[in-house]
């Protein structure tokens, strides 16, 4: 698939690398055009693929995507792992989420929430240490769910570790997530673990 991925940080590169390596065509949106070669204005980026990741700071998402422009991002799947805290680190939208506002605000768009529960070296490599691993995805559009299960299969993640939450409004749960997140690494002195729902 041809994937634009907002954001050059250790999000955008580690998916970034993985897409392409499993024969994706991958290219960058960057403000700053950090990454070089390939790397285009994230309208560009955008305009030219099917799927866009928006691998920024939750609280930048809505005012980057401002910028692609609602008539780019009609049609389009936007697969969104951010995260939007407070320089306190903090939830920066408590009783709302950045998945619930892009696709409130861009209702053409198919947003799928998903990868924003776990450290970014456990995005691409799921099954090497983590194997009981979860990753949720929330979005109302069911055939994006399907095209972003295919891609978490590229990234490492079987089909049975994936768990679809429901609508877009679930992303709720997975952003609210951040604390429980943040307060383990404290307690573990590691990133390296993942949510795994056992029944
Ligand atoms: N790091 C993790 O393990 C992890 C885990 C789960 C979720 N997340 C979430 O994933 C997202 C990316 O995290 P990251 O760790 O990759 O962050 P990062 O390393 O700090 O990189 C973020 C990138 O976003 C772009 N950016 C920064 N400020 C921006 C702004 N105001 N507007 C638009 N673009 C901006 C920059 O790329 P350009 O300068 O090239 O535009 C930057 O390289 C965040 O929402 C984070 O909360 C991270």
């Amino acid at each position: 698939m041809r994937i634009a991925i907002l954001g050059t940080g250790k999000v955008g590169s580690a998916l970034g690398t993985r897409l392409a390596s499993t024969g994706h065509h991958v290219v960058h949106g960057s403000r700053t055009r950090a990454g070089g070669a390939g790397t285009l204005s994230p309208r560009e980026a955008v305009a030219s693929s099917e799927v866009v990741v928006t691998a920024i700071p939750g609280t930048a998402v809505l005012g980057a995507l401002e910028a692609v422009g609602d008539d780019v991002l009609a049609g389009r799947i936007v697969l969104d792992p951010s995260a939007a805290l407070t320089p306190q680190m903090t939830m920066a939208y408590p009783g709302d989420s950045v998945a619930q506002q892009v696709q409130a605000r861009f209702p053409r768009a198919r947003v799928v929430k998903t990868l924003n529960t776990m450290n970014f070296t456990i995005m691409v490599d799921p099954l090497a240490s983590l194997p009981q691993a979860t990753v949720f995805v929330s979005g109302d559009d069911s055939a994006a769910k399907t095209v972003v299960t295919a891609l978490l299969g590229d990234l490492g993640w079987p089909e049975s570790s994936v768990l679809d939450l429901g609508g877009v409004h679930t992303a709720l749960a997975t952003e609210h997530a951040a604390p429980l997140f943040f307060a383990t690494v404290s307690a573990l002195g590691t990133a390296k673990f993942a949510i795994s729902i056992s029944r």
